[in-house]
């Protein structure tokens, strides 16, 4: 495995998470403010050619697996076509996509033709109007429409992040858990993480033990899986339903430890840590003709300075990120 993509933790990053736009046809309030972001100018941002260069030399590195992520990831025109170009690289396996679902159902049989894998598509009620306050635009039944086609066409299983914030949605978590009675879906259940402009507080997290215990109020039977290496989640199932439950737990029981993830924002700057600020950008060194051998060492500089872990709760609470929309499928510079 490259030495490049290695940190001085031993952490080999085989997951790259490209965004392909800063824009998004909803608004969601964990992810930006109402007004949007300001957005970077058009040709500041990395071109489909500059984005298939970059994610050639990753994976001639060893990333195996690239998520394409955004903004909303599928209002890029051209987002087929990168899927298609993608699938020819040798040695990448997955190609995963984290949408809102909005266009989901479109898109989903050209997606899956170019060679898409795998599909996490955002979902945090299930309520319609509720809806509309979380995301400030309709939609909810087109989402609902995404999920269903991703099942049709074979997804298995298929993802649904649900941030839980309290006061909002932490009511919702048992309705949530039932739709994986007879659907194949893994609904993850994510606490509420802080990002520029997101108006997080402590208050309004739920952490990963209350909503387990939530849970095991109602179904004492659910039970552990084994954890899978690198993964976000810790996963649960109650026995005889057809899909599973996980937890996202950032905040109070954070993955670093494992993390394998790198990240390439819209405007093409590498990130090494979701909740760190240290970026370096890649494009502005491709449009300087840096050479493989350059951006390899540029590369390899930032993943050598990447920290153990992130640096808490509190302390990722008061400094400067980018807002979600923006790092990837949201963030905002301030
Ligand atoms: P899989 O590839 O299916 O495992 O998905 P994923 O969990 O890596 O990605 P997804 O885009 O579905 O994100 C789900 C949640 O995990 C979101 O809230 C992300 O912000 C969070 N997440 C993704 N990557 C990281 C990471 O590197 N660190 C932390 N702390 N959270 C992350
Ligand atoms: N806290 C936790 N998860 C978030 N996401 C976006 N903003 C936040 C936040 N503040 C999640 C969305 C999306 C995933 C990529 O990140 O649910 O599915
Ligand atoms: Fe919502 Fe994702 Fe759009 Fe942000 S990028 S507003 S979280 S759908």
């Amino acid at each position: 495995f490259s030495a490049f993509l290695t940190d001085s933790f031993g952490r080999r990053h085989s997951y790259l998470r490209i965004s392909l736009t800063e824009r998004c046809n909803l608004r969601c309030q964990y992810c930006m403010p109402e007004e949007g972001v300001p957005l970077t100018p058009k040709a500041d941002l990395l071109t489909t050619e500059e984005i298939l260069t970059l994610a050639r030399l990753f994976v001639k590195e060893g990333v195996d697996k690239i998520r394409l992520t955004g903004g909303e990831p599928l209002i890029r025109p051209d987002v087929v076509d990168i899927v298609a170009q993608l699938r020819q690289l040798e040695g990448l396996r997955t190609i995963g996509i984290t949408t809102n679902g909005i266009n989901l159902a479109r898109l989903l049989p050209q997606l899956q033709k170019a060679g898409l894998s795998a599909i996490n598509i955002s979902l945090d009620t299930l309520v319609p109007a509720k809806f509309e306050f979380i995301v400030r635009r309709k939609g909810f039944h087109k989402v609902m429409e995404g999920i269903h086609k991703a099942i049709e066409l074979g997804y298995s299983p298929v993802k649904v992040n649900c941030v839980v914030m309290r006061g909002l949605n932490e009511d919702e978590l048992l309705d949530f858990v039932a739709l994986t009675e007879g659907l194949p879906l893994d609904v993850r259940f994510i606490e509420y993480m802080p990002f520029d402009g997101n108006r997080w507080n402590f208050k309004k997290m739920v952490s990963y033990k209350e909503m387990l215990d939530t849970l095991r109020q109602q179904w004492p039977e659910l039970e552990k899986l084994p954890e899978e290496e690198s993964s976000t989640a810790k996963a649960f199932k109650i026995p005889g339903f057809r899909g599973q439950v996980s937890f996202i737990t950032s905040m109070s029981e954070h993955f670093c430890g494992t993390c394998n993830r790198l990240r390439i924002t819209a405007d093409g700057n590498l990130k090494v840590c979701l909740f760190g600020n240290s970026e370096v950008s890649l494009r502005d060194h491709l449009r300087g003709g840096a050479s493989e051998e350059e951006l390899l060492r540029v590369i390899g500089a930032a993943v050598g300075r990447k920290k153990r872990q992130h640096a808490g709760m509190f302390s990722i609470s008061q400094m400067k990120n980018r807002p979600m929309i923006l790092i990837e499928l949201f963030l905002m510079r301030q």
